[in-house]
């Protein structure tokens, strides 16, 4: 069998909108206070994008920032890849086409994944794939969201939950870059489906037939899914520790999908390791989803947490219901 490259994140970047939307804020327009919401999920504030912004233009935004800061030229870019559940378009074009144009790339791969919030987790080890295997050379891998876009505005249980923006990172193959992608674990619960999602628009039931239009936004289980992630985010991380013969001392840094803060903290003592190893940026920016650990690698970079030879899971979970994590050595 042909030996497989080694596969690096080179590159990271990240963009929210301007607009922050306070706790405060919020409670203006719907029942609840900042109290409750920090509360009962650590956050603060969200970034939300203008009407007009869509997901390609948050994800363009993440890409010119990551290009800027490291010095890439666009055609090193080899492939597109953006996991986001807020496509631009229902169905088609991928998100990942549009962002291609937009950043007016020639011919080259480019598609969308749809894992939830896991959508960065699964996007990174199918890139990993890619240049491993010597498809490609490198591909951006972004993690995209206009949440806002799905959110009911009036339902206090959700919205105050979510907020817009996207990360990238460029994997590739080679000479070694920043961090080396070790392994990957991938999971899903079909089962649990419907405790995330947004019950019309799709072919179960189209718009057509969906008559007032309702159940277009995001549908949740806020009990099931809080459970659901707790058990899941000990488990992949002892499942990539065992997989690596290594025990939790030997990681640096946890990057969790950054859902709420609770989540984090119930992990932590199952785990039986201090909160502190688990990086946390959700009082700023709310849920982005997909886009969640790509801007919180994007800052601990600037704050110069990333230190060359660490150990790093980053572990997602969400709609699906999936879950999963990778082993980064950076
Ligand atoms: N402001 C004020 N009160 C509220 C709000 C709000 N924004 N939302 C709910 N409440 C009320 C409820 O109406 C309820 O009132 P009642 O007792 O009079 O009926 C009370 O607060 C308690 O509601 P619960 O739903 O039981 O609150 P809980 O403690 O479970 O917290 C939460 C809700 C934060 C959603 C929690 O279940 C949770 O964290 N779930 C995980 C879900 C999650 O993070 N989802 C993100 C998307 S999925 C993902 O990224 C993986």
């Amino acid at each position: 069998m042909k030996k497989l490259a080694e596969v690096y994140v080179r590159a990271v970047g990240a963009y929210v909108p301007p607009r922050r939307v306070t706790n405060d804020e919020l409670a203006q327009t719907v029942d609840t206070s900042d109290d409750w919401i920090r509360s009962h999920t650590g956050i603060g504030a969200r970034h939300l994008a203008d009407e007009s912004v869509t997901t390609s233009d948050l994800a363009v935004g993440a890409t010119k920032d990551m290009l800027k800061r490291h010095g890439i030229q666009l055609p090193e870019i080899g492939a597109i890849v953006v996991a986001t559940s807020t496509q631009d378009y229902l169905g088609f074009p991928a998100t990942a086409c549009v962002v291609q144009e937009k950043l007016g790339l020639q011919v080259i791969p480019a598609f969308d994944i749809s894992a939830g919030c896991t959508g960065f987790i699964y996007a990174l080890e199918v890139a990993r794939g890619l240049v491993a295997t010597g498809t490609v050379p490198s591909v951006l891998v972004i993690g995209a969201e206009k949440l806002s876009a799905i959110t009911d505005w009036s339902d206090r249980n959700t919205c105050v939950l979510f907020g817009d923006g996207a990360g990238c990172v460029l994997v590739q193959g080679g000479q070694g870059g920043e961090g080396e992608i070790v392994d990957s674990v991938l999971h899903a619960e079909g089962s649990g489906g419907s405790y995330l999602c947004i019950p019309q628009g799709g072919t179960s039931a189209p718009f057509d037939t969906a008559v007032p239009l309702q159940g277009h936004k995001l549908h949740m289980d806020g009990r099931a899914v809080y459970n659901f992630a707790v058990r899941v985010l000990k488990e992949v991380v002892d499942e990539l520790l065992s997989r690596n013969h290594l025990v939790i001392e030997d990681i640096d840094w946890i990057v969790p999908h950054q859902a709420n803060s609770r989540i984090i903290s119930a992990a932590a003592k199952r785990l039986k390791i201090d909160q502190a190893k688990f990086f946390m940026n959700i009082e700023d920016y709310a849920n982005t989803s997909a886009a969640s650990i790509p801007i919180a690698l994007r800052e601990m970079e600037e704050q110069g947490l990333l230190k060359r030879g660490q150990r790093i899971m980053t572990i997602g979970f969400g709609a699906g219901l999936t879950y999963g994590g990778n082993l980064i050595i950076w």
